[in-house]
């Protein structure tokens, strides 16, 4: 059902908001009693009859705007209003469709539906007939008694979606709700919700959609809202007035794809010059980028392919790969100086040239080159230094992430560290004890004679970084470890290939 632009875009009254936050900000409390910085300044309204969409990357706090706007959580700053008025509880008015599905696998299809309507508190003689409607709306006719096991995907989303529906909210809130779909159910699945919501006489009245995918939100939305991270905040509000129904295909609608890439590829990897940092000034560290080196080195590959630059909106394409995604993978690439990025444009660095062109032992010498420029790692490898046989506790290391990057997660970003560096051989790490150290290499040593001069040859461990002073017992205990690192245990990360 085609819906007139005009209508969806005519200006917002004041009796047109349906939900608002207001000057919005979130703190989480971690483990270890710090304080995590996830939203800050957030302001947004979700308006009668439109359908609004959340984009941005990973962890910038989308999936928590939206629990904030369902009155799942209480903000740690700033109002929620629900028809102007102050929300301090459930909001009523909100049903969640979840990207999990999130159904009972011991209840058939109706019985799912028919669970949450009765937690809502509907009568019981209006509960199988919400719940056949529902069923019908989302073309489940012929599936009441069928268990969710024997659904597809996309089946199983439906039933998430007639589960939403049957309480008639007046907000649908739905969270990555396509991105355990196939592509093309995910297509037809979003033309369908368009057409419910489309009914104009009908609830439910807007959507609140949360995506990662540029043409998912180019196709739902009346306006998107991109996000950026470090703490969540908002970096642009884009109107979409294309009519609808829209086409994936025309020229207006890539235009609007086109826009978003520029807005997030702006935002993300900016062009802007590096920050000037006055003498005795440390660097700030930077965030990992969650990417595994094997496949940034993949992407460093598939550059020197094409001469050593592409565009970013191809690469996405040519690989297959959410845009967000690449956008991760340059990001870390950028980080250890493998690739430039000017404008739309991925370009490999002499680094990164360096890096393609070396064999085996020479990337891994490049790569750990490039990570001890980093303030992470050159931190850790300096408490290592000072102490090669020593073995840093993982908390201790969680301690440094913390202090550098306190809106991070910390034990993402100390997973990501050991990936990186065992993938240069920098450093190691036993899950086992939770210890980081030296990686051994092994060398030729010559076995002492029993009257003390050397006989043969034979071999033994060592760390492969040159000290100075050997560890004491003091200085050990200083950094958490009592004993020396055994053999180098296998990194999960393949070893860069020749
Ligand atoms: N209850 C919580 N306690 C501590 N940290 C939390 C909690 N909920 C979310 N976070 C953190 O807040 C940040 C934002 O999380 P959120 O789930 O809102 O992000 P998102 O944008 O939805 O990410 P994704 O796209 O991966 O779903 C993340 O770093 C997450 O680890
Ligand atoms: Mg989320």
């Amino acid at each position: 059902m085609a819906v007139d632009a005009k209508e969806m875009t005519t200006p917002v009254q004041g009796d047109q908001k349906l939900i608002e936050v207001k000057n919005v900000s979130q703190e989480f409390k971690l483990p270890n009693g710090k304080e995590l910085k996830v939203l800050e300044n957030i302001d947004l309204c979700i308006n009668k009859r439109e359908v609004v969409a959340l984009l941005g990357p990973s962890g910038c706090g989308k999936s928590t705007i939206l629990r904030i706007l369902a009155g799942l959580i209480t903000p740690s700053k700033g109002n929620v209003f629900y028809h102007d008025q102050p929300l301090h509880d459930l909001n009523t008015g909100v049903s969640i469709v979840f990207q999990s599905f999130a159904l009972f696998p011991w209840m058939t299809v109706a019985e799912n539906i028919q669970t949450a309507l009765q937690s809502r508190g509907f009568p019981a003689n209006e509960i199988d007939d919400r719940a056949q409607k529902a069923i019908q709306m989302v073309g489940l006719a012929g599936f009441e008694e069928t268990y969710p096991r024997e659904l597809s995907g996309g089946m199983k989303q439906r039933v998430g979606m007639a589960r939403a529906l049957s309480v008639d909210p007046e907000i649908l809130f739905m969270d990555e709700p396509f991105s355990h779909v196939d592509a093309l159910t995910a297509e037809s699945l979003r033309a369908e919700v368009i057409d419910i919501w489309a009914a104009h006489d009908k609830n439910p009245s807007s959507i609140l959609l949360v995506s990662h995918d540029i043409p998912e939100v180019a196709y739902m939305a009346d306006r998107i809202v991109v996000l950026g991270t470090n703490p969540g905040h908002i970096v642009k509000v884009v109107e979409n007035k294309l009519p609808r129904p829209r086409d994936y295909r025309s020229q207006d609608f890539m235009k609007m794809v086109d826009l978003l890439h520029e807005i997030i590829t702006g935002h993300e990897i900016p062009d802007a010059p590096e920050p000037v940092l006055k003498p005795n000034e440390q660097p700030a560290a930077e965030p990992l980028p969650d990417t595994l080196p094997s496949i940034m080195v993949g992407l460093l590959e598939y550059l020197d392919a094409r001469e050593g630059k592409e565009e970013i909106f191809r690469i996405a394409t040519e690989t297959e790969r959410e845009f967000g995604e690449v956008i991760k993978i340059v990001k870390a690439l950028e980080l250890l100086d493998f690739v430039d990025t000017p404008k739309r444009m991925v370009v490999l660095t002499p680094d990164g040239q360096r890096f393609v062109k070396a064999t085996s032992q020479e990337r891994q010498n490049i790569w750990k080159e490039q990570l001890l420029k980093l303030r992470l790692f050159k931190q850790v490898n300096e408490m290592l230094t000072k102490h090669p046989r020593a073995r840093l506790g993982a908390d201790l290391v969680q301690e440094i992430i913390i202090f550098n990057l306190p809106s991070e997660n910390y034990e993402k970003t100390f997973e990501i560290f050991v990936h990186w560096a065992m993938f240069g051989n920098l450093f190691a790490y036993d899950e086992d004890t939770k210890k980081i150290f030296y990686p051994r290499k092994r060398v030729y040593k010559p076995k002492p004679k029993a009257n003390g001069k050397a006989e043969g040859v034979g071999d033994a461990t060592v760390p492969t970084q040159a000290t100075e002073t050997a560890p004491t017992a003091e200085t050990l205990d200083s950094v958490n470890t009592v004993e020396p690192a055994p053999e180098t245990p296998k990194p999960e990360e393949p070893t860069p290939k020749t």
